[in-house]
Parts: C-alpha cells; sequence; structure tokens
C-alpha cells in the first residue's frame, strides 16, 4: 500500500516522488524504460540544459499563459541551481541564461535518484502502467500487477520522440477521467520546405512567426530548415501561416551594398554577399555578376529578399524531431497551486503532459522541476 504512485520516471516524475518522499509519504514511481531519466540523459547533447537563468511565465506557451506562474515561483530556478550545488554538480552559462552540467546529464539523473533513494522512494523501472481506476482508493494496473494509492501522479509526458517510449498515456487516463486535453502538436521541431541544397549552413537570423521573434542560429538540413531560431518559432507556428527571417538582423544592408558598389565595382556580388553571411548561402542567394552592373533598384530588391525572406513551411517533421509537445491536460482542470485535479481529487497531472510548453533553452526542465515540486508538496 503506497501514499503515492508517480506514473513516470522522467524528471517531472523524479522531481514529484523526491519532494513527496521528503514529506514522508510513501512513495512508488513506475516507468515502463529500462531505466529513469532517458530524455535528461540525452538532453543538451548529453550535459543536459537543465534550467534557464531568465525562466518567467512569459516564456512557456499554454491556452492560460497564467497557469504556470504559481508553481515557477514556488519552485524557481534558484532552488534547482540550489539542489545542483549541494550536490556539488559543476555548471557554466552557454548563452542566453541556460545553464548546463560541465559533465554529464548523467550526474541529474544519479543527483535525483540520489534524493529518492535518501528518503525511501520504491523506483521500479520496467513496469508499464496500462490503467488507473479509481475507487475510495487508485488502482494502478501494469504489467507487474496491481498497486493501490491514495494519491496518482501522472507524469509520463508527452508526445515527442515515440521511439524513446514517448506515449499518450497521461492524455488517455486524462480523457478516461473526463480531463479535457488540448490539441497536441510537434513543438520546438525542425520546419520542412524547399529549401536551397546548402544543408549544414547555419547563422545568425531573426526569425518571426506572428508576434513571436527569436534571434538565434539557423541551420539548413536537407528537408528544410532547423536551428534554434527555427524550432523557437515553431512552437508558434500553424500549417498555413507565414515566417520571416531577417538573414542579417545586424546589418543594414542596403547601404552595405551600395557602399560596396562605389569601392569594389569589379568584385563579384557573390563575393560582396560572402563577407556578410556563409559563402553558400552567398552562393546561393545571388545571381551571378559584378558589382557594376547591380542596378541599384536590383540590390534594394535583393535586400528586401535577405530582410524579410517570408516562406510558408509544408510542415514539420513531426513527434519523432520534436523536442517537445505543444497542448496536452487542460490547465482548466486542474490547480495550478497543486497540480490536482479539480473534479478528481487525488489524481495530479505534471510536466510535459500538462498544456505548458516552454521555449528551447532549459525553460521544459524547469517546468518538470516546478510543476514536479509542487503536486510533491501536496499529493
Ligand atoms: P519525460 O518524457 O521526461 O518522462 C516521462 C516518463 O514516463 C518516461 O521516463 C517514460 O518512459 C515514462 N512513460 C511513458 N509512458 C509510460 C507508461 N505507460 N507506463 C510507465 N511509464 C511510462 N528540455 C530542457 O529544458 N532542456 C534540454 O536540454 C532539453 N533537451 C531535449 C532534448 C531532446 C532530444 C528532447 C526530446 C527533449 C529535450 N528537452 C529539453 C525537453 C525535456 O526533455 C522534456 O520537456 C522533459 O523531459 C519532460 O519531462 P517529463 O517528466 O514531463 O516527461
Amino acid at each position: 500500500m503506497f501514499d503515492v504512485v508517480v506514473l513516470g520516471g522522467g524528471a517531472a516524475g523524479l522531481m514529484c516522488a523526491m519532494r513527496a518522499g521528503q514529506r514522508g509519504r510513501k512513495v512508488l514511481l513506475l516507468d515502463h524504460a529500462e531505466k529513469v531519466g532517458k530524455k535528461i540523459l540525452i538532453s543538451g547533447g548529453g550535459r543536459c540544459n537543465f534550467t534557464n537563468l531568465d525562466a518567467r511565465p512569459e516564456a512557456f506557451l499554454s491556452a492560460n499563459p497564467h497557469f504556470c506562474k504559481s508553481a515557477l515561483a514556488r519552485y524557481t530556478q534558484h532552488d534547482f541551481i540550489e539542489l545542483v550545488n549541494k550536490h556539488r554538480i559543476a555548471w557554466h552559462e552557454k548563452t542566453l541564461g541556460q545553464l548546463f552540467c560541465d559533465g554529464s546529464a548523467r550526474q541529474i539523473v544519479a543527483m535525483l535518484l540520489d534524493e529518492c533513494a535518501a528518503v525511501g522512494v520504491d523506483v521500479r523501472v520496467a513496469h508499464k502502467v496500462t490503467r488507473v481506476e479509481k475507487s475510495d482508493r487508485f488502482t494502478v494496473a501494469t504489467d507487474h500487477g496491481d498497486f493501490s494509492a491514495a494519491s496518482v501522479v501522472l507524469a509520463t509526458g508527452g508526445l515527442s520522440i515515440p521511439k524513446m517510449g514517448a506515449t499518450g498515456f497521461a492524455h488517455e487516463v486524462a480523457r478516461h477521467f473526463k480531463l479535457r486535453v488540448t490539441e497536441t502538436r510537434p513543438a520546438l521541431v525542425p520546419l520542412t520546405l524547399p529549401v536551397p541544397e546548402i544543408s549544414g549552413v547555419a547563422l545568425d537570423v531573426e526569425a518571426r512567426c506572428g508576434r513571436a521573434r527569436f534571434r538565434e542560429a539557423l541551420l539548413f538540413t536537407h528537408r528544410g530548415l532547423s536551428g534554434p531560431a527555427i524550432l523557437q518559432v515553431s512552437s508558434y507556428w500553424k500549417p498555413g501561416q507565414e515566417i520571416v527571417v531577417d538573414l542579417l538582423p545586424d546589418l543594414d544592408a542596403a547601404s552595405f551594398l551600395k557602399e560596396r558598389k562605389r569601392t569594389r565595382p569589379k568584385a563579384e556580388l557573390r563575393t560582396i554577399l560572402a563577407e556578410i553571411m556563409p559563402q553558400r548561402l552567398a552562393q546561393s542567394l545571388a545571381p551571378e555578376g559584378i558589382m557594376a552592373n547591380q542596378r541599384d533598384r536590383d540590390l534594394d530588391a535583393l535586400t528586401h529578399r535577405l530582410k524579410l525572406w517570408t516562406f510558408v513551411p509544408n510542415g514539420t517533421e513531426g513527434y519523432a524531431k520534436a523536442e517537445v509537445t505543444l497542448g496536452g491536460i487542460d490547465t482548466d482542470g486542474l490547480s495550478s497551486k497543486t497540480m490536482e485535479a479539480q473534479k478528481v481529487p487525488g489524481l495530479y497531472a505534471i510536466g510535459e503532459a500538462v498544456d505548458v510548453t516552454g521555449w528551447l533553452g532549459g525553460y521544459n526542465f524547469q517546468w518538470a522541476w516546478s510543476s514536479g515540486w509542487v503536486a510533491g508538496e501536496a499529493v
């Protein structure tokens, strides 16, 4: 008999189990994978971008943008940094407030497992949860038998990267208990569109989708575009919508090109462009010809194409390549303070399973820690 069964040993589930255990609750953590924290292990190129110094509600997408405020305020990035420091895990800020382990993401998983072990959390892997029912208590059915508990926490994540064991299980259980699930879409995902054959070329851009704008790197791929700037706007993108990219965000390109036409009239336009962008991109964008032969209005037209490159992607690379799932268990049915389902006392939902999605850069783990912590305080 357990007080709490946490379903899913990812970032959110481990944090929740740890906190509930610290409060003296008898906690069982179940995961169908052969080990916990698999996404933590592969995150941040193996170094885990575990939080962001700038984590704030505006960096999260949700049908209710206010929902995340309470949890983020009660367990902040600084609280998580304190935990990391307590375990003497060395870290550094890479860029834009993004914090990474100096060593390995394995340290973060080991930290959470140590904390869980210290308070007697019973962690069982290779346990696939198949069903959750409620009478006076909850019954959690697994391929290793049934477990009973007063509280159940849905922490089985979203739909991204099915190859790594992602399932829609949390959404199914939510629906079973008559909680609404908002429409889900792949987010932080590469976009597909016809692009020049210059895969691997990267440059700093400003990418825009509607009112969202991000100043980061863009990467050309075989199938379209990726890189942080594109991943960020992908979370805001809906099929049919335009994306606008400024390929030269730091430059008054029109003045630059006209100045070069005066000072280097015999230079090839492509050579001049390669001064301000990767050579392979310059080759693919500019026609052949020397500067002296470019009419001012052609240079203006080229500038327009470079500063306001506008396109409609034909799709995304889908859940197979998406870092996160946009949408999920509707926050309307949950308490923002405890993550408990208002209509199903004892049932909680945390992490990526919920309709709260962060920007790229450690925000999604911070949501997992914050939502996991507040649920762990309440279960
Ligand atoms: P998560 O998916 O981590 O955990 C869910 C757990 O439930 C899994 O362990 C799964 O095995 C288990 N499960 C699923 N169905 C089950 C069932 N039926 N029965 C039992 N167990 C079940 N974010 C960030 O902030 N910084 C970063 O650096 C990165 N990097 C990154 C890289 C890549 C490649 C991806 C795919 C994602 C990231 N992310 C990220 C996003 C981040 O990984 C994600 O937001 C969190 O892992 C979400 O944590 P959860 O605990 O909610 O789900």
